[in-house]
């Protein structure tokens, strides 16, 4: 694993910030006095940085705030000092066109403040979708020891005596919506209860299902990601993060010794159990490739194919929501009940074993939690597409989309714009049949730009009117972790870059056979090849900044989108600063 030294042997990683009786040192003591700490407060103590990605415009992080304070009590408590540092606060709700355009950038920003600042461990603080993964992989290349504070999910949505979820009831009533059967003051009643506390997205969507992952891997304290955000525990957890890592530190707890090709399989294992978001898959294959562990689509799809989902929640599961599945135990029940396909082995961040972990954990509420003998769907909650259509590879999460589409032949329809599919679903007189396959293309990582969760197309208003609410949707963009629906995603490589999507045109039959993992055009080869000797490549997005470098050095899905030049296999880590 490519990573830097950590805490060295002969002392803190910080002591050569504080340590030399030069000059150089002598402004970084002076600057700390400045900050109002005396020498005996941050000489020889190990500095704990708290990356806190709070921001007045991030509603998932709103309590992150207070919670950095309850940080800071457990860093002291234990004989560190915790400062804290802002870090790029990637919300989900505003950023456009996609918050995914700026996991990099986070994780950027986290691998080179760890390295050049005096920390000799880190609390990295996060929750909202890209901040897991971003956070994440900064601090694995950084490799000095960490632990991940999860933001928790906010309360269960409540709206006239109905529970409503993160997302799915979003789409759900916007559908009801415009099929007319919603009022104006309807509209705002769900508006204003369908997010009613501080926290991430409740049901088990890409925020969920990336805190459960890392969770699962060893890098939260045990269950830590099933706190409601507004629960008490919630700030006694935050507390116990600062104390741990103090410890960890003295332990030389390293992330490189949590981080295993074991640990990332429980993870996913773990996470294909939940009924996992399908950007799990390009965030875990991001992160374990900074880990060094080769981690592929096959992999997953594999583990996918023997793992039952076994959580309740909402999307993929019928009743639940995060709330219910803390009440019911939260992950640790949950990974009780995988325990026997887990590695059990693996070291965690609190310098115990994943099993020694999961002593004691039980499930409260089997309906939540279920039983393997009972599960909410006998295989996980993602799937492997290959085929012409996809030679690199597509996602579908089967226990989301109507079995109906699961064997599917129907003609194609194009587009290769949002703005013109959307004209498209709203014109009632569209030719439109319930067997039309709806793609979207440019949708990628490079044509996104970014990789937006623009998969879950819209339902034709005509088939909405006649009562349909599903589809086969294919695209090579993402979907949030709350959508639903036979909507294929990823599609690697994407057509931008003139994968086979990119030759495929309105009125050609493509095909879905999911028992047998394909996805086909049914066009001759030789068409094929007459079409993509045509096909030109269409101008690029950005013509400078960061959208241009995005560009150039992001990866395809299946490689987890990170840049070229960020993966652990690119070159020699940097040196730690000496001077
Ligand atoms: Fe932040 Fe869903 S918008 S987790
Ligand atoms: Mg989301």
């Amino acid at each position: 694993m490519a990573h830097q030294e950590s805490t060295p042997k002969g002392g803190l990683r910080s002591d050569r910030w504080f340590g030399p009786d030069d000059l150089r040192s002598f402004g970084h003591r002076s600057r700390m006095m400045q900050l109002g700490f005396s020498e005996d407060e941050f000489r020889g103590k190990p500095i704990i940085g708290i990356l806190n990605t709070w921001s007045e415009i991030n509603s998932c992080h709103s309590h992150f705030r207070e919670r950095a304070q309850d940080v800071k009590r457990g860093v002291t408590m234990a004989g560190g000092l915790g400062v804290e540092m802002p870090a790029l606060s990637v919300d989900e709700s505003f950023t456009k066109p996609t918050s995914m355009l700026y996991r990099n950038m986070l994780a950027m920003e986290t691998e080179e403040m760890i390295r050049s600042h005096p920390f000799d461990g880190v609390v990295l603080m996060g929750g909202c979708d890209k901040t897991t993964p971003g956070l994440v992989m900064g601090a694995l290349t950084a490799g000095i020891p960490m632990i991940y504070l999860p933001a928790g999910p906010m309360l269960r949505g409540h709206y006239a005596g109905k529970i409503l979820g993160s997302g799915s009831d979003a789409w759900k009533y916007w559908d009801e919506r415009r099929a007319g059967n919603i009022t104006d003051e309807e509209w705002l009643g769900i508006q204003g209860g369908i997010a009613r506390s501080a926290g991430t997205c409740m049901t088990m969507g890409t925020a969920s299902t990336m805190t459960a992952i890392t969770d699962a891997m060893g890098l939260t304290l045990p269950g830590a990601s099933s706190i409601p955000a507004v629960d008490s525990g919630h700030q006694r957890m935050s507390s116990d993060c600062g104390r741990r890592i103090v410890e960890m530190v003295r332990e030389d707890l390293t992330p490189d010794k949590i981080v295993t090709r074991a640990a990332v399989q429980n993870a996913a294992i773990t996470a294909m159990a939940t009924g996992c978001s399908a950007n799990a898959v390009v965030h875990l294959i991001a992160m374990a490739r900074r880990a060094g562990v080769d981690f592929s689509l096959d992999d997953l799809d594999a583990l996918g194919r023997s793992t039952p989902l076994i959580a309740n929640v909402r999307p993929a599961g019928k009743d639940y929501l995060m709330e219910d599945f803390f009440y019911a135990g939260g992950l640790r029940a949950l990974m009780k009940q995988l325990e026997e396909r887990l590695h059990t082995d693996c070291m965690t961040v609190t310098g115990k074993t994943l099993g020694e972990n999961l002593q004691g954990a039980q499930v409260y509420n089997d309906d939540v939690i279920r039983p393997l003998s009972n599960p909410v769907y006998h295989e996980g909650s993602l799937a492997l597409l290959r085929g012409n259509l996809c030679p690199d590879g597509a996602v579908i999460k089967p226990a989301a989309c109507d079995p109906k589409y699961y064997q599917h032949e129907g003609p194609a329809v194009v587009f290769d714009s949002y703005p013109e599919m959307k004209a498209w679903v709203d014109d009632e007189s569209a030719e439109v049949t319930p067997d039309t396959v709806m793609v979207l293309r440019n949708a990628g990582p490079q044509g996104g730009p970014g990789m937006p969760e623009w998969g879950m197309l819209p339902i034709p208003k005509a088939l909405i009117k006649q009562g349909h609410r599903d589809l086969l949707r294919i695209s090579d963009a993402r979907m949030s972790g709350t959508s639903y629906g036979a909507c294929v995603l990823h599609v690697a490589p994407e057509s931008y870059v003139g994968g086979p999507l990119a030759l495929l045109r309105t009125g050609d039959i493509v095909r879905l056979d999911l028992p047998n993992r394909t996805l086909d055009m049914l066009v001759p080869d030789d068409e094929i090849e007459r079409r993509r000797a045509a096909w030109t490549p269409p101008e690029p997005r950005f013509q400078r900044g960061y959208g241009w470098m995005f560009s150039k050095h992001v990866m395809q899905a299946d490689k987890g989108c990170d840049f070229d030049y960020l993966q652990a296999s690119f070159g020699a880590a940097a040196a730690e600063p000496d001077i």
